[in-house]
């Protein structure tokens, strides 16, 4: 069944207060709970408590039995009075629970993922995020096998039971939605600090693994406190318990979850060491840390009030750890970083059949949604929202925000309306950005009077037709703008911000010396595709000039794409102002070494297609491939430079450091375009000798896709010195399965077989599938044996883990753009699993949205 925003009505009954009582075990946990309900309004509406594969084994209202029904999964119990105490108990299986949410088993220990409709498959409850209540909760388990018990809030209480059992009581003093319970129960060990809020509060802090990974906890509790000091400065937004505990699990279908005072975290997120962990790696550690961290506030203190809004905690928050990252480290890498990543995630996601906006209206699997556009594309809303209204007001705005909802279950609106009312902007015209779907597309062009030094900046927008919404109105584009001199390079127009609001506009500027070149949408200040209207070697003159690093990034970019299109598309191409621009760039002594590996890497070969309105993946990998080849032996002598260049030790974090590493191994890609022996030969140095992750996976990313004898001693060194850490196993198996080379496939099948393959682990899955399915040119093989593959993945994920399995769906949705043949093999297999009989909902919406 499909939900709609516009069916939102308020709960029928509250919840103010709900006591848990949890007997845990591995096989069966009973879970006993007991709920102050109250009427909400004048109705007669029966309480209905929301349920999934639970079974009611007593049900009493004021410690009566009460008559109550089933209505599918749903528990229906007719309540006399305005307020009751309801009672329910059930039996629940952690060790069976493959799907993950709910109360699960991870590697001996039993956790929970109640986001988005997790808490229904613990206890009967109104599971929905408008419904707040102070939770109370008793935990009771074996004392050997569960040593440790946590759940949301301040312990108080602990003891010793019968029969080797102990207890702990805890309480959560904020009133929090269902989806914010968490519960954890292992044996685990903490890494303790302590972190002193800007009022003097002291928390108690504890990241708690399994006790061999302690060592591996330092740069998550640095991120923390880093995070929790951000915070302050930058929002005035202080912790609020007196303990914060995060647990890392082996079994996690998303990223972490933020529950109050107690995140849970998929282990790739916490767990680091520069043997075993990248920089990139330690940066996205970072950022999610942050991110959850975050949400205490952006989530937690103020919630949403229906799921359609969850992007007001999500792009909010993400807005927000960007720029925490930002703060962190280089904040023009970062912006090149989070532009990259939606380029590549959320574009095609909102050019293709599962495109939605950023507030969708409606949903049949709310898990679909935890997506790109929700998460990226809102966070560039906000971000436009930061631009246009400056820091100062934006933070008043923020903070009134804060300040009116606390304790509150809000709306997108809400939070627009604080940073009008705290601003005095008007931002109504804005609001059409949570509502309309589809990435705009930018025409710009530029007309020079000499004679009158004026120039005309002609702008029109457009934005193409999405599943039910086919035609669109002009959106308000924030654009960055300068003009560069021609002759000069210098900027004769200052930066001014241009608000294209309008389906045509023009600009008008005056006094111009000299030719103008244009330097628009500067720091990606709008999510939207600019196509300008370039002079001959305008590009090239921007790529060397412009004093905005984005602008730099994004005129090197065009150039390659200038180059990369021209071959798909089996024209003549001229790759030499991208080989003098890359090489200037290479050869600068004044940009970092992270900013140049940034620039001179090639859009990926699903980026390409997007540009393109048949896709032949052989064509435009072969144009890659020329490109790469030419790029690498015009430029072999500063790309060997770059990659034999020093940075140090291992261990050393900081961003040259980083940034060294990063153009080292960007570089060795380059070199191998060129001249396989000898980037073979780079390779395995570079592995060999390297005493960090980062050259190590840099050397082994390049050596899987090469036919030299140095491929294979490398992939089985890696494999037994590493095959014990499952975090690093999963990169074996992503980086085989990322490989460019005919026999790609063959190589996934293999590893599907191998032992230590296993669909019901998230990780290892989207390690081995995920990435396949990103892999353009061998997923699209022309036989379609790659899309039979993943589609065999994702009916059998589907079985154990439908969340999981709906998100492999995607690669799929691309099928209406391919030119024929794989078309119609792409659709077949879609067809398959759409046959495929006990489809989970997750997986049918992708599916039939896919086909529509
Ligand atoms: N709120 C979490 C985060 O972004 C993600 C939880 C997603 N869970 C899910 N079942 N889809 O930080
Ligand atoms: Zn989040």
């Amino acid at each position: 069944a499909t939900i709609r925003r516009e069916d939102y009505r308020p709960p029928d009954w509250l919840v103010p207060e709900i006591a848990l009582d949890f007997a845990l075990d591995a096989d069966v946990t009973r879970v006993r709970s007991r709920l102050t309900v109250e009427r909400n309004g004048a109705h007669d509406r029966p309480l209905r408590l929301d349920g999934d594969e639970l079974t009611p084994l007593n049900v009493l209202a004021n410690g009566q039995d009460v008559a109550w029904r089933m209505e599918g999964p749903q528990l229906v119990v007719d309540i006399e009075g305005d307020r009751a105490d309801l009672e329910t108990e059930v039996e629940i299986n952690p060790a069976q629970n493959t799907k993950l949410m709910g109360l699960y088993a991870s590697g001996g220990m039993l956790c929970t993922q109640c986001e988005a409709e997790g808490f229904r498959r613990i206890t009967f409850f109104p599971d929905r995020p408008d419904v707040l209540s102070r939770y109370r909760v008793r935990m009771d388990a074996d004392e050997q096998r569960f040593p440790i018990l946590l759940t949301n809030g301040n312990e108080l209480a602990s003891g010793k039971g019968e029969h080797g059992r102990h207890w702990a009581e805890w309480e959560d003093p904020f009133p929090k939605p269902s989806y914010l319970f968490a519960l954890v129960a292992g044996d685990l060990k903490p890494n303790r600090d302590t972190f002193t809020t800007m009022s003097g509060r002291k928390v108690d802090l504890a990241i708690w693994v399994r006790e061999a990974d302690l060592p591996k906890t330092g740069h998550a509790m640095a991120s923390l406190k880093a995070a929790m000091a951000w915070d302050e400065k930058v929002y005035g937004r202080e912790y609020d318990l007196d303990q914060f505990n995060i647990v890392a699990v082996s079994d996690f279908n998303m990223g972490a979850m933020e529950n109050k005072g107690l995140n849970v975290f998929n282990s790739r997120y916490i767990l680091a060491d520069p043997e075993i962990a990248t920089d990139a790696d330690f940066d996205a550690i970072a950022a999610v840390v942050a991110h959850e961290y975050f949400h205490n506030w952006s989530g937690n203190r103020v919630t949403c009030r229906d799921w359609f809004q969850l992007s007001l905690k999500e792009g909010f928050t993400v807005f927000r750890d960007q720029s925490f990252s930002a703060d962190m480290g280089s904040a023009a890498v970062k912006r090149i970083e989070d532009v990259r990543v939606l380029r590549m995630a959320q574009f095609p996601e909102d050019s293709g059949p599962l495109a939605h906006p950023v507030r969708p209206d409606s949903y049949i699997e709310i898990s679909n949604f935890y997506t790109a556009t929700v998460y990226n594309k809102g966070a560039e809303l906000i971000r436009m929202f930061h631009t246009v209204l400056g820091p100062e007001k934006f933070r008043a705005g923020t903070d009134l925000y804060f300040d009116r909802h606390d304790g509150e279950a809000a709306t997108c609106d809400d939070f627009v309306k604080a940073l009008e009312d705290a601003s005095g902007v008007d931002l109504s015209a804005f609001k059409i950005w949570y509502s309309q779907a589809g990435t705009p597309q930018v025409d710009a062009r530029i007309d020079y009077d000499a004679d009158t030094g004026t120039a005309l900046l002609k702008l029109g927008q457009r934005v193409a037709p999405t599943p039910g919404q086919p035609s669109k109105a002009p959106m308000p584009i924030p654009l960055r703008t300068a003009l560069l001199g021609e002759a000069s390079g210098a900027e004769i127009a200052s930066e001014q911000l241009i608000l294209l609001d309008r389906p045509e506009q023009t600009v008008r500027f005056e006094g111009l010396d000299e030719a103008p070149l244009l330097s628009i949408n500067r720091g990606f200040s709008a999510p939207v595709v600019v196509r300008a209207k370039r002079k001959g070697d305008e590009l090239e003159r921007l790529a060397q000039s412009d004093a905005d690093p984005f602008a730099r990034y994004e005129a090197m970019q065009e150039l390659a794409f200038e180059a990369l299109l021209a071959g798909a598309r089996g024209e003549a191409v001229d790759a030499e102002p991208l080989i003098r621009a890359a090489g200037n760039t290479l050869r600068s002594n004044e940009l970092d070494p992270a900013f140049k590996a940034e620039a001179i890497l090639l859009p990926t070969e699903a980026v390409i297609a997007e540009r393109m309105d048949v896709v032949d993946p052989d064509a435009i990998h072969s144009s890659r491939e020329h490109l790469r080849h030419a790029l690498g032996s015009a430029l072999m002598d500063d790309l060997a430079k770059a990659q034999a260049a020093d940075a140090g030790s291992g261990a050393d974090l900081s961003p040259l450091a980083k940034g060294t590493r990063r153009l080292r191994s960007v570089s060795l890609g380059l070199i191998a375009g060129a001249d396989q022996a000898r980037a073979a030969g780079l390779a395995k140095a570079q592995f060999d000798v390297a005493d960090n992750m980062t050259d190590r996976q840099g050397a082994l990313s390049v050596l899987v896709s090469l036919d030299a004898p140095e491929r294979e001693a490398a992939l089985t060194a890696f494999y037994e010195r590493f095959h014990e850490d499952a975090l690093v196993l999963d990169k074996w198996f992503a980086l085989q399965a990322a490989a460019q080379r005919t026999d790609t496939l063959d190589q996934v099948l293999t590893l599907a077989a191998h032992r230590e393959f296993t669909i019901a682990n998230p990780n290892r899955l989207r390690a081995l599938a995920g990435t396949f399915g990103v892999n353009h040119w061998a997923f699209n093989g022309a036989d379609g044996r790659g899309y039979a593959f993943l589609a065999d993945m994702i009916v059998a994920a589907d079985k154990l883990n439908p969340q999981v399995a709906a998100r492999l769906v995607p690669p799929f949705g691309r099928w209406r753009r391919f030119e024929p043949k794989r078309s119609a093999l792409m659709r077949s297999q879609l067809e398959r699993i759409m046959n495929t009989p006990g489809l989970s909902r997750d997986v049918f919406e992708q599916v039939s949205k896919s086909l529509a």
